[in-house]
């Protein structure tokens, strides 16, 4: 068994998630920041990489103004090299955090760091790792490599997509899914749609992947 992983992500109409600057930008109406604190809510932890942290410094926090009785996740930064500056709202009290990292494990402050792979932050061990600490629901928000990475390994059981009625463009805005992509359409991660809703200005699109693996697969 592993945790069931939830990935979200809000996109322009042409699937890109930032500027080309890979500068945040804000994709969610009011209705999705609400469904997003919701749902943050109903999760144990938030998983996000280096990149998110170090381009748009998030706090993934549960915000009172969306839920009533906020309870907060434990932070979770896919780090291989320890990039996280001290300073980063991540590493800042509100909640609890863990660094996932390929070279460093010893506590910095209130801030957890384990080693959890060797050239990268593996993906299988971070969540044996997760549900150990009894972390039963894991929301990956982000960004595009590590959204890439959970799809393309099957570990990702829903995924929610909004649609922001706006057009980037660009080639190099960062999309929903990065690096090297499907090689061939065998490789092509496959979707059923679940649900489609309209979120004010905006469409939420929920998928199940065709195939998802458990850790001893
Ligand atoms: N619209 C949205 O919903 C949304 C949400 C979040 C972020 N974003 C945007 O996404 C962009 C950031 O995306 P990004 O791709 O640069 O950064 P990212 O996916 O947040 O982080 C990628 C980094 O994580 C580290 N990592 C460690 N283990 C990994 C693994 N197994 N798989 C993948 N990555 C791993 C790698 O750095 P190391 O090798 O150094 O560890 C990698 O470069 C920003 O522009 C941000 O604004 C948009």
């Amino acid at each position: 068994m592993r945790p069931t992983v939830i990935v979200n992500c809000a996109m322009s109409v042409d699937g890109k998630i930032a500027l080309p600057s890979r500068k945040q930008t804000r994709l969610s109406n009011e209705e999705d920041l609400a469904r997003v604190h919701r749902l943050r809510n109903q999760c144990d932890a938030i998983v996000v990489g280096i990149g998110t942290v170090l381009a748009d410094d998030p706090k993934l926090t549960v915000k009172g103004k969306y839920v009533e009785e906020a309870r907060q996740p434990l932070r979770v930064v896919l780090d291989s090299r320890f990039r996280t500056p001290p300073h980063a709202l991540v590493m800042n009290d509100a909640a609890p955090t863990l660094i996932a990292t390929t070279c460093y494990s010893q506590k910095r402050g209130n801030v957890e760091v384990i080693r959890c792979g060797t050239k990268r932050v593996d993906l299988r061990q971070l969540l044996r790792e997760l549900d150990i600490r009894g972390v039963r629901k894991v929301l990956v928000e982000g960004g595009e490599a590590v959204i890439g990475e959970f799809l393309r390994s099957h570990l990702v059981d829903v995924l929610y997509v909004f649609v922001a009625p706006c057009v980037i463009g660009g080639r190099t805005a960062p999309t929903m899914a990065g690096g090297t992509g499907a090689a061939t359409l065998d490789d092509v991660v496959r979707l059923h749609l679940e649900g489609v809703q309209r979120l004010g200005d905006g469409v939420l699109m929920e998928y199940r992947p065709s195939v998802t693996q458990h850790l001893d697969d």
